[in-house]
């Protein structure tokens, strides 16, 4: 019998059960990830980041990302099992990160994962990274049921997705240049602070005011579209204006400002579209949705208009292993057929794909 017949088979034996245990791999950019769940449980949640490697260069460098994961990726599926309390022989499925990502990053976690799903015969599940940032809720919040609207805002993506079903979403507005973490990582930048700037401008923006006047893209639009290159260029053209005429610059004026006027265009975004939907939950996923401005915001404005706001504890908004489990489970739950032995990573996986 050939491999891809067995593990459908075996995958059709355990889609019944709601304790199907998934080891998942995410190795898409600077983290390499592990997890081990039991249906909707995380049973661990082993992470190796590569931050402090890539820092140095301003970055991630794709090249160095892609070797880390190598050295990395065997140690830690096995912290993983060991904090779980389990072995191969206990995992039922093996989940991996497919796309969207860097493509040797990628690479690194889809050969592992095809070699130990075919060593042991088990199931392989190929995941989007981006709907596995949304399945991160479903762990945080195992009661969490569809339909409800998601803010997807992290490095590589800002999107606000209405999730109808556990496998169907539809696409409501999206970033038409950079990505919300991409601009936050790049007025960092500007500012001297290092990789990754997301939260090391938060910090910042709490000791600053929002007195900065900053462009509102889309003003007089109809749309859920994002853009943030405008931003990021009044950003950096202030600050070089200030250095041309030998003024100091507030640093934590103009990261307070920055972080004000994005949060305030993805909040008002993803609420318009909810009203105008008639849609009363809203869940936020995604490496900014790590962001307390951002949470806070969403929350306050979304009470106001009776809707319901949802989004995951801090590690699990940042790129980790849960939630390509948990999306795992969602598409074993939906009839989902495993991956044969040639699947192959996808840098541009889109959202919907
Ligand atoms: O989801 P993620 O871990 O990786 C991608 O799939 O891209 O997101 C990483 C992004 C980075 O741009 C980082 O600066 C941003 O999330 N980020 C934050 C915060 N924590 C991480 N942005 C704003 N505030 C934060 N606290
Ligand atoms: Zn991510």
């Amino acid at each position: 019998m050939k491999y891809i017949d067995i593990a459908n088979e075996k995958l059709d034996k355990i889609r019944q059960r709601d304790d199907i245990v998934v080891l998942a791999i995410e190795s898409s950019c600077d983290e390499t990830a592990v997890a081990v769940t039991c249906g909707r449980k995380l049973l661990s949640n082993a992470i190796a980041s590569q931050i402090e490697i890539h820092k140095r260069f301003g970055g991630v460098v794709p090249e160095i990302a892609s070797r880390n994961h190598t050295m990395a990726i065997d140690n830690v599926t096995k912290e993983a099992l060991a904090k779980a309390g389990m072995t191969l022989a206990d995992v039922d499925c093996i989940a991996v990160t497919y796309g969207a990502g860097l493509l040797g990053a990628l690479l690194v976690g889809v050969s592992y994962a095809k070699a130990l799903a075919f060593a042991t015969q088990k199931p392989l599940i190929a995941v989007n990274h981006i709907k596995g940032h949304i399945a991160a809720n479903y762990i945080a919040k195992p009661d969490l049921q569809p339909p409800y609207l998601c803010l997807i805002a992290s490095g590589g993506h800002t999107t606000i997705a209405y999730v109808k079903s556990l496998d169907e979403i539809e696409i409501k507005g999206s970033t038409q240049d950079d990505a919300c973490g991409e601009a936050f990582d790049k007025v960092a930048r500007v500012l001297g602070l290092p990789y990754p700037g997301g939260p090391q401008i938060e910090k910042l923006a709490r000791e600053g005011k929002p007195s900065i006047e900053l462009p509102t893209p889309y003003k007089d639009k109809d749309t859920y579209d994002f853009s943030y290159s405008g931003i990021k260029t009044a950003v950096i053209n202030y600050a070089h204006k200030l250095q041309q005429k030998g003024e100091a610059l507030n640093k934590a004026d103009l990261a307070c400002s920055f972080q004000e006027k994005v949060t305030d265009i993805m909040v008002n975004n993803t609420l318009r579209c909810a009203v105008d939907m008639g849609v009363k939950r809203v869940v936020i996923a995604g490496g900014v949705g790590a962001n307390g401005v951002l949470r806070e915001k969403m929350s306050q404005r979304a009470h106001a208009l009776d809707i319901e706001v949802f989004y995951p504890p801090m590690q699990l908004c940042t790129d980790n292993g849960a939630m390509i489990a948990s999306q795992a489970y969602n598409m074993i739950k939906c009839g989902a057929k495993a991956s044969n032995i040639d699947l192959d990573a996808k840098a541009n996986l889109r959202v919907w794909e």
